[in-house]
């Protein structure tokens, strides 16, 4: 198969959702329907549980599941698609948000009962900066959930984009009786089950078919009608080209763990989701169907063995054709690499790949060489936008207690910073550092982990930041002034851009009013500026 035919037979994507709305009960059962498993339950949930939040080891432990099912790759109607996996714990949100950047697509997943929730908010946000397509699928049906409409509008208003739906429920809880797709115009009932694949379908290309009254009752039948109607008098036809441009999400209704809607999620999935994506650098667009290999790293994961200290880090193939052994151009260390065992990922084993194409996700072994966001190329030299590193929520200052094992310490922090776990910030002069993270948990990760790989100790002092804004002006004079007036909150990130700590929102907004030729931004790329 050619280059071109190997990346038209791809679709990379991944689910997100706020914990708990039934991401991993969807990932599960899309695989089952892709016949990359065989029965439900074989899916181990990398979902870090409510009840283990206070055993940050058994977190890591529950993390390192996730490198399992970190790629999920699987055939479904011709098509090779590739599930990216996201951490549903709040507190690695940034892992999640730095694996939206290596996704060509999303699917979303709401709870019917819950509506949109804090998490799903703020991925939507990522995906809208990246202008990526979204599906939403509204689960958990069966319950007794909001209204339909409800939900739609307030899919529109808090998620900020237009939404289209292909499918609309039958009643919902316990009266739920099944979907019917707008889209292709066919019925499906519903029977609660977890373990069948195939739904019963009833072909209704005419909603006034006295068929649909016999099947689900005249009330209900009556209520489809009005609701179909009202869809296509409220919401634009469907367009496939807004979608791509992340401007429409498709909606579908369902319920996961009884495998019910997944199928024509899928079926749609397949038919309009996008083709692996070029990505932009900062010398040149480069396109997927380019005959050198060019990849970024989106994700590095440490191993939890202690005796091993390496790592796996995630390539994401941008274009070009990767191969196992050949030389590859590391961009930031310009030196070149090849690699013996590169892996893919299925469930819980590890394969070795000879060759992966755009689209593709591979393990790389590292011992130290990758952070976040770097670029193998075949020998080009650039760097690929779109991997920002956004505002942490929560601000310590690590201080050393062992001055004997500065270097380690050093050494630890800039490691595990480079594998994302954490942002480190440094201050001159004085050399003191604050971590930021979006969870509490990272910090006890941290110095746990610096104990024990590192040898070095540490404890963290909590400091009165609540806020990381990336400074940028074109007036120079104006931004030296303010940072050498604002001395004290001044720091640089690990790329050694400037960076305003502020005490909080309300000091913010002062120093936005006050310093008018100055930029604000939330991450580290300057694509949006804060807002209020
Ligand atoms: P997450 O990955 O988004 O965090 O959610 P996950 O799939 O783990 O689902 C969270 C809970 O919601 C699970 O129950 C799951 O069984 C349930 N769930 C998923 N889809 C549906 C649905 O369509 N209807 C209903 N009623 N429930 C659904 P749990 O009790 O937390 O876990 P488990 O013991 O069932 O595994």
């Amino acid at each position: 198969m050619s280059v071109v035919q190997e990346i038209e037979k791809r679709r990379t994507f991944g689910i997100i959702s706020h914990p708990d709305a039934g991401k991993t009960t969807l990932t599960e059962k899309l695989l089952l329907f892709g016949g990359a498993i065989q029965v439900a339950g074989a899916v181990k949930s990398n979902k870090i549980k409510k009840a283990a939040t206070s055993d940050f080891m058994e977190i890591e432990k529950q993390r390192g599941i996730s490198v399992a099912t970190s790629v999920m790759t699987f055939e479904y109607r011709d098509k090779l698609i590739n599930i990216l996996d996201t951490p549903g714990h709040k507190d690695f949100a940034e892992d999640t948000y730095r694996t939206l950047t290596a996704v060509d697509s999303v699917i979303m997943v709401v709870d019917s009962v819950k509506g949109v929730e804090a998490q799903t908010r703020r991925l939507m946000e990522v995906c809208a900066m990246r202008k990526t397509p979204v599906i939403v699928f509204i689960n958990k049906l069966d319950r007794e959930g909001r209204d339909p409409f409800d939900l739609l509008d307030e899919i529109e208003k808090e998620l900020k984009i237009r939404v289209r739906p292909l499918t609309f429920p039958i009643n919902r809880g316990s009266l739920f009786k099944g979907v019917y797709n707008i889209h292709k115009k066919y019925l499906n009932l519903f029977r609660p089950s977890t373990q069948k694949i195939a739904d019963e379908v009833l072909q209704i290309t005419d909603l006034n078919d006295p068929a649909l009254d016999k099947q689900v009752g005249e009330r209900d039948a009556a209520q489809l009608r009005e609701d179909a109607e009202m869809v296509e008098a409220v919401y634009d036809t469907f367009d496939i080209n807004e979608y791509l441009k992340g401007n429409l999400a498709p909606v579908f209704f369902g319920s996961a763990v009884n495998n019910f809607g997944v199928q024509e999620l899928l079926d749609t999935f397949v038919e309009i989701a996008p083709v692996p994506r070029g990505r932009e650098t900062d010398k040149r667009f480069v396109e997927p169907n380019e005959n050198k290999m060019t990849g970024f790293i989106f994700k590095i994961h440490a191993n939890l063995d202690p005796k091993h200290r390496d790592r796996i880090a995630f390539l994401r193939i941008v274009s070009g054709k990767f191969e196992r052994h050949k030389y590859f151009h590391h961009v930031r260390l310009q030196k070149d690499f090849r690699f013996s065992t590169p892996v893919t990922f299925m469930a819980q084993s590890k394969n070795i790949v000879d060759e992966a194409f755009p689209g593709d996700v591979v393990g790389l072994y590292d011992t130290g060489n990758f952070k976040i966001g770097d670029v193998l190329t075949e020998g080009e030299d650039f760097n690929i936008r779109g991997i920002p590193s956004f505002s942490p929520e929560i601000f310590k200052e690590l201080i050393n207690t062992d001055p004997m094992k500065s270097k380690q310490l050093e050494k630890g922090i800039s490691q595990l910073t480079d594998e994302g776990v954490a942002q480190l910030f440094t201050q001159q002069p004085g050399n003191r550092k604050f971590v930021g993270t979006v969870g509490e948990l990272q910090f006890e990760v941290i110095q746990y982990r610096l104990q024990h790989e590192y040898s070095a100790n540490c404890r963290f002092q909590p400091i009165s930041m609540t806020r990381a804004c990336w400074l940028r002006s074109d007036n120079k004079q104006k931004l030296d002034e303010f940072i050498r007036f604002k001395q004290t909150s001044i720091v640089q990130d690990k790329d050694g851009h400037t960076v305003y700590l502020a005490p909080s929102d309300w000091f913010l907004k002062m120093e936005r009013e006050n310093n008018p030729e100055i930029e604000f931004h939330f991450n580290s790329e300057f694509k949006t500026e804060v807002t209020e």
